[in-house]
Formats: structure tokens, sequence, C-alpha cells
């Protein structure tokens, strides 16, 4: 039996999960290399088909909080359990991130930004925390992290998950809405023109979730015609963007390369390895997705 550590990483990422893992997991063998032997996967967003070829496969660990790749790739036995990353520093990191774009939004640092580049030197008025409130799409831990920590900080925040019913009049009522969602069938293309007509004029959108969550010609639309303020956006349609689309240079875009979240390999070198451990004990596993739901 070995366990096959494998994904997206650079030859430093892998060697540190390499060491963390090792160090986790001493009774065990780490191989970057498929064989049949491998019965327990640690992937970090891999290829399409990296995991065919496996017999005796019965556990795929996830690295990534989010395992809509994974779910999408029909070479994967629907059997084999698969655990998704829950990560607290991830969350953490996550919620460090929606703080900065809300405290950006409210007090005008984006609009500063664009003045420097201007050499324009013009006060804003000053809002306060409780002045923006703040929806936050996705119950789960991330979206509660992050809901905590804007509440904390004096952002009047309300939360909405799939399980509550329609959106849209959910959407009137805030400020800022922050995108948290797990991508599933239920909510690819969720922010679309319908949604964004709901939102209140002037109102922001920060997405921290996926790309394929957005309708990007319908939050373009809306960016032009003014009817929303500012976008933050940190997951697109195809990453890298590419160099022509239109997000790059939009004045009322704010945009990051996929890292409003990183998995923290410290922390969740020791998840992934409790997951190992559950496996090896008989024990049940933790943080399993649920397929039929899709996350
Ligand atoms: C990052 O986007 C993740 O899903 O972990």
């Amino acid at each position: 039996m070995s366990i096959l550590l494998t994904g997206r990483f650079d030859a430093g990422e892998r060697d540190e999960w390499l060491t963390l893992l090792r160090a986790a997991l001493p009774a065990e063998t780490l191989v970057l290399e498929a064989d049949e032997g491998v019965d327990i996967a640690i992937v970090a967003n891999p290829p399409r088909g990296a995991l065919q070829g496996l017999p005796k496969l019965a556990l795929i660990q996830s690295l990534w909080a989010g395992v809509d790749k994974l779910l999408a790739d029909d070479s994967i036995p629907a059997q084999v359990p698969i655990a998704r990353m829950v990560d607290p520093a991830m969350n953490e990191a996550m919620a460090e991130t929606a703080l900065w774009a809300v405290l950006s939004l409210q007090r005008d640092f984006f609009d500063y930004a664009r003045q420097q580049a201007a050499l324009q030197w013009r006060p804003h008025p000053q809002r306060r925390a409780d002045e923006l409130p703040v929806l936050v799409l996705g119950r789960g831990q991330m979206g509660a992290t992050v809901a905590r920590r804007l509440a904390v900080n004096g952002f009047p925040v309300t939360a909405w998950g799939s399980r509550d019913g329609a959106l849209a009049p959910h959407l009137a009522a805030a400020a800022v809405v922050i995108n948290l969602l797990p991508l599933t069938p239920a909510t690819r293309g969720i922010v679309d023109a319908a949604a964004l007509a709901a939102m209140r004029p002037g109102a922001s959108l920060v997405n921290l979730a996926r790309g394929a969550h957005v309708v990007d010609d319908a939050l373009l639309a809306a960016l032009d015609a003014g009817h929303l303020r500012h976008a933050v956006l940190d997951v697109f349609h195809q990453e890298p963007l590419p160099s022509e689309h239109r997000f790059w240079s939009h004045p009322r875009v704010t945009l990051l390369p996929h890292v409003a979240a990183a998995t923290d390999a410290r922390s969740a070198a020791a998840v992934a390895a409790a997951n190992v451990k559950r496996l090896r004990a008989g024990a049940p596993l933790a943080d399993l997705v649920d397929r039929a739901r899709g996350y």
C-alpha cells in the first residue's frame, strides 16, 4: 500500500508537502508516480485523468477546498470517497482577503489607487462600517469564518446558502456581495444578469469562489452601466486570465491571481494525515464530499 501525492504544484511546494506528510505519517510510503500499490491519493487540483489505473484506490484526499474539478473528472470511479480540504488556516486567509476587499470598498481605497495613478488629490466622504451591509453567499466553514471576521469589524453581515430559498430578495439589501459558494450544477452561473439586476445600485461584488459562478458578460454589462460600483475577482473561467480579457483593464475591477486563500501546507498536511489514519484504522472519514450534492 502506498500514498500517491500528485497535482499542480511546483517542485518546491511538492517537496514541502512531502516533508510534512512524511513527518505526519512515518509508517506510510509516499510516491510521486502512480503504481498498482497506491490506495490513497493526496491531490492538489490534479489534471483530468491523473488518477486512472489505480485499482486499489480507497481514498482521494484533496488539498484544495473546492473539489469541482475532481467531481468533473469522469475517469475517477464513482465509489472512491473524496475528502475535501477543510483547513482552519485557509479559512482565516480567506477572511483576511474578504476583509481587505470590504474595507477597501467602505473607505474607497480602490478609488484612491486609481486616483494616485492619475495624480488626483480628491478626498471622498468617510463612511462607517455599519453603513455597509454585506451578504455572504455560502454557509460553509469559509463563509462562516468570513462572516464572523466582518461582523467583528462592525459590518452588518447576513448569509445565504443554497437551502435558504431564492437568492434575489437577499441581494437587494447588500452593499457588498461576497461569493464563497461551492461550484456545483446548482450554483454554476448563479451570478447572472438577473442576480446582478437584483443587487442594489452602487453595490459591489467580491468573487472569491470560482469563476464559473459568474456570467462574465453580465458582470461587465452591470459594471459598464454603472449599476455595480466595483468587482473584486480572484477566480476566473479560465486561469490564468487571458491577457485580452476586459477584466484586466476595467476601471471598476480589482483582480487577484487566485490567491485569496491558498491551502496552508503546515496545517493542511495534518488534516490530510488525520484522514489517512482514519482510513487505516477503519474509522469514519472526515470532510467527505457528497457527490450528488456536488461538494
Ligand atoms: C482553491 O481555490 C481551493 O479550492 O482550495
